[in-house]
């Protein structure tokens, strides 16, 4: 059959500069994922996208044909409405953990189709794996079960959401089109949408360990997907948050695990706890619950009773301990002081030197590897107290951490200026 567009006219009409057509767009997400628009033609696309950008009708076109490209999922069929949360990725950010049980005490259900880390940001799925017996892959019928009861599930996004996106997103990696505003927008929202939850929280990450290190940028990528969401008729906010410094004091899959515990049992850091119990809030309110106390529940065992339901529903024994690396290696102060300055890129980048990150999709990571924080920005240390902790399996991966730990951290004899709150802001639907 004669395809409908030829792929060099639709690549040199966002070349030029002008705006693609509804029939271009369906047509060309179509085609790739079909295979009959090549990889090289893509790559093309994207950086032309990438050079001259789309306007909302565009985004939200490219949208809707990625959705297209694959199945929907719905949740009519639960009694209780859904709420879900995605991040836009960071170092320590384990939120998702003591969130989702949290929110489904309130009754709200919460389905988190999560993926696997790649580079220095870590993936909730290879977190969740820590866990003796866990099991990320459960069909959709065991799904739907734990939906009901206890009412939140964490597992992995089946391969037939999106699949445009997919395949577009391994190429946009090695074709350095990451870093796009209408691409990052439209690849997150078309799985969400596709995923099909009533309501979406989305915490934008701003600072060195996320992809938008200004909040400008961060605001307009928050503004274009709660758009993007809103069009499609799900009830969307975003809540930009601090990504300059590490969230919490252990960054790892099994010390994140470790660390939600510590929050689901009431203690646990103070920007984790802060970050948590906002996202919760936004989660349930937009799901219609406005009269949660939510610090209670971290504080009273009922959002830890929730966790433990929800680990054994897919197999894991929650109160099973948790792999340990190997080795370990501590860094101590140099200096008596203020740590004035605890870079998250540096953090993430040493962490994933020690094996809690993968290079590549098909690589296994440690379990046990990471990076404990003795001290965050803003605390007082003395000479010689121990800063961080590095955990790994391999002793020879802990020079390549140290490098990139060197020029991460200060030691000033000022303290900082102090962080007012994790949350620097709140985007609704524009018009
Ligand atoms: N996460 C995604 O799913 N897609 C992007 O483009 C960036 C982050």
């Amino acid at each position: 059959m004669a395809e409908k567009f030829d792929a060099v006219d639709v690549i040199r009409t966002k070349r030029d500069g002008q705006k693609l057509s509804r029939g271009q767009i369906d047509w060309v997400i179509d085609a790739y994922t079909r295979g009959t628009v090549a990889d090289e033609q893509m790559a093309a696309l994207a950086m032309a996208i990438f050079l001259n950008g789309m306007d909302r009708e565009e985004i939200a076109q490219w949208t809707q044909a990625m959705i297209d490209s694959g199945e929907t999922m719905s949740f009519d069929s639960l009694s209780r409405t859904t709420s879900d949360k995605h991040s836009t990725g960071g170092v320590g950010d384990k939120i998702t953990l003591p969130l989702a049980p949290l929110v489904a005490t309130f009754g709200v259900a919460v389905p988190q189709l999560s993926g696997r880390g790649l580079g220095h940001t870590g993936g909730t799925l290879d977190k969740l794996e820590a866990i003796p017996g866990w099991e990320a892959n459960i069909s959709n019928e065991r799904m739907m079960e734990i939906l009901e009861d206890p009412g939140c599930v964490i597992c992995a996004a089946g391969s037939g959401l999106a699949p445009a996106d997919k395949k577009l997103y391994a190429l946009r990696d090695i074709t350095s089109t990451v870093d796009c505003i209408p691409l990052i927008a439209s690849s997150i929202m078309s799985k969400k949408i596709a995923e099909g939850t009533a309501n979406l929280v989305l915490d934008v990450k701003v600072g060195s360990g996320a992809f938008m290190k200004d909040i400008d940028q961060a605001r307009a990528l928050a503004q274009t997907m709660v758009d993007l969401g809103t069009d499609a008729g799900t009830n969307t906010v975003a809540l930009l948050t601090d990504m300059s410094t590490p969230l919490g004091r252990k960054v790892g899959n099994a010390l994140e695990v470790e660390e939600s515990v510590e929050v689901l049992a009431g203690g646990g850091p103070e920007d984790v706890v802060e970050l948590t119990v906002a996202l919760a809030n936004e989660m349930l309110e937009a799901a219609g619950v406005t009269d949660a106390d939510t610090e209670a529940a971290l504080k009273d065992g009922r959002a830890m009773d929730t966790w433990k339901k929800m680990i054994r529903a897919q197999g894991g024994d929650p109160d099973a301990e948790l792999p340990k690396a190997a080795h370990t290696h501590t860094v101590t102060a140099d200096a008596d002081g203020y740590l004035s300055e605890l870079d998250a890129l540096a953090v993430g980048v040493a962490s994933w030197r020690l094996g809690a990150g993968r290079a590549r999709k098909e690589d296994a990571v440690q379990f046990g590897a990471g990076i404990e924080l003795h001290a965050v920005r803003g605390d007082k240390v003395a000479a010689g107290q121990p800063l961080f902790t590095l955990h790994s399996d391999e002793e020879d991966r802990f020079a390549r951490a140290l490098e990139s730990l060197d020029g991460g951290y200060t030691i000033a004899a000022e303290a900082p200026e102090r962080r007012e709150s994790v949350v620097l802001d709140r985007i609704t639907a524009g018009n």
